[in-house]
């Protein structure tokens, strides 16, 4: 009987609760309302000739290289963040190669290096999910192939210091890190283009989350321009469809839709972070658009009455030192206003009412 590779009939499952599921969407991290005008605009006069060519992306590389500050030769246009890190593992990953990842953290990580047959270490976040960088050094070895850091990282909001970074991926020179800055609008700091002189260095970005495309599947992957022809090589020459890239000139161009989706975003998480602490909620402070709270016992209640009231958040219980945590994520300023009406009623039915009036 035909087998799949060892690896994959081991692989772990990700099951994103998609399907059926009606409500206010605050359970993925997506933008809550819709992408730019002008990229609506820009779909809608798509003619058949345009789908009926091969797409090519090379031809977008200068426009976007233009955006974020580097040259054509330093970034590589993917299908989403997920193809970016699935492009890292299949270019540096070997079967008895080593990759360190610091949980909780975005689950594709450990996926896409654990289907090359690599071994994945984890390493258990700090304190308040702080960056343990001590043990990330002392765990470094010449088997170490990849480290993997989502910053700010999903599901806490933790946000790792550039210094930090900076010295971990000195420290590892035979290992590519991939820092993946998917929340990066949110949090406006970032290590690119530090891989001039760490060559070893890739920062990815997406356009799934502020510009509002998670449907379009576009990211950027971004390193040293050494090494990304190597990354060319085992990617498609066609992975990005060519919908996606008629589109991506109007989503770069309309910056002034992404600054205020921004702002709607940062002003509902500080809305939401002091109702939180009126409520006497714990929560981690979060660098991007969503927030973990702790609920303990009464998460997956509170995840039900929000269903009921047609809000979807997330119940992060199965990450590790996640239980009893719920990640909520803010968007629209209306969206925002949805989302308190519902958390007040949910955190006065609940029984948080007392803490919340003293
Ligand atoms: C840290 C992180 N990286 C990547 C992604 C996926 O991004 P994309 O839609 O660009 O594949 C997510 C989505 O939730 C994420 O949280």
């Amino acid at each position: 009987m035909l087998k799949a590779r060892e690896s994959i009939r081991h692989l772990k499952e990700y099951h994103p609760p998609l399907g059926q599921r009606r409500g206010l969407r605050l359970d993925f991290n997506e933008n809550t309302g819709h992408c730019s005008p002008r990229v609506l605009k820009r779909l809608r006069t798509l003619d058949g000739e345009t789908l009926a060519r091969y797409p090519e992306r090379a031809a977008l590389d200068p426009l976007v290289a233009n955006q974020l500050g580097v040259s054509s030769e330093e970034l590589l246009l993917t299908n989403g963040t997920d193809e970016a890190i699935h492009l890292v593992c299949e270019t540096y990953l070997d079967p008895r190669d080593e990759v360190l990842i610091v949980v909780p953290t975005f689950a594709m990580f450990e996926i896409y290096a654990a289907a090359t047959g690599a071994t994945v270490v984890t390493l258990p976040a700090g304190e308040n999910f702080e960056f343990p960088l001590a043990s990330v050094l002392a765990r470094i070895s010449d088997r170490t192939r990849l480290i993997a850091i989502a910053n700010p990282n999903n599901p806490t909001g933790a946000f790792v210091p550039i210094a930090d970074l900076r010295q971990l991926v000195a420290a590892a020179p035979g290992a590519a890190v991939l820092v993946d800055e998917a929340y990066f609008e949110f949090s406006r700091e970032t290590i690119a283009p530090q891989w001039h002189s760490l060559p070893n260095l890739f920062v990815s970005r997406t356009f799934s989350k502020a510009y509002g495309l998670a449907g379009l599947r576009i990211g950027v992957l971004m390193g040293h321009a050494e090494q990304m022809p190597m990354l060319r090589r085992a990617s498609s020459p066609y992975n990005l469809n060519s919908v996606a890239l008629a589109c991506l000139p109007e989503a770069l161009a309309d910056q002034a839709y992404v600054r205020d989706y921004v702002a709607q975003v940062l002003d509902g998480r500080l809305g939401l972070e002091s109702e939180l602490a009126a409520w006497g909620v714990r929560f981690w402070p979060s660098h991007a658009n969503f927030l973990l709270l702790h609920l303990g016992e009464k998460a997956p209640a509170f995840v039900q009455h929000m269903r009921e009231r047609r809000i979807l958040v997330r119940d992060r219980s199965s990450d590790y030192g996640c239980r009893g945590a719920v990640r909520i994520t803010l968007g629209t300023y209306e969206h925002n206003q949805q989302l308190f009406k519902a958390l007040r009623q949910v955190l006065a039915r609940l029984g948080f009412l007392e803490q919340g009036q003293r």
